[in-house]
């Protein structure tokens, strides 16, 4: 599962700066923000609730605060695919920062999420998943 979310997410960085600087809130086991280093960027923290590898830190990333953010650092993720989440997460983070999400491709044609993600100015699938961006 990881692998193949990491050959996607490698076809993310296409449509983001040459240059960029990111948090990545739910970075599990780096898998997505080691593509994000390889395609150029800069990554200035790392976090999650259960970090499974060295040099992310558990943190809540609905805890996060604009003092966790450099100055124009996005914010990019993969984040978990429970709408519980999901939800308050979009908006958590598009209130702190421009917002670079993976998110599950059926957003659009979900009830519940359809006026949420209407908002997401760019989005663009990437098989399963869609790469989306909610700017600040
Ligand atoms: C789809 S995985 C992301 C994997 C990761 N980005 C990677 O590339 O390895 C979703 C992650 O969200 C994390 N998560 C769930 N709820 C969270 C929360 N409230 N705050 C931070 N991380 C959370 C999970 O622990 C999981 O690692």
């Amino acid at each position: 599962m990881l692998r193949r979310t990491s050959r996607r997410c490698a076809a993310a960085p296409r449509r983001l700066p040459k240059r960029f600087h990111f948090i990545e809130p739910c970075a599990g086991k780096g898998a997505l923000l080691d593509s994000l280093i390889a395609a150029g960027g800069e990554c200035l923290a790392a976090f999650d609730m259960e970090p499974r590898r060295t040099g992310i830190e558990r943190c809540d990333a609905l805890t996060l605060t604009p003092a966790d953010l450099p100055d124009d650092a996005l914010i990019i993720t993969n984040p978990t695919h429970s709408r519980d989440l999901l939800h308050p997460m979009i908006e958590h983070f598009a209130s702190l920062a421009s917002t670079w999400l993976l998110i599950d491709s059926d957003g659009k044609e979900n009830e519940r999420s359809a006026e949420l993600v209407s908002q997401l100015q760019i989005y663009q699938p990437i098989g399963r998943l869609v790469s989306s961006l909610a700017p600040r």
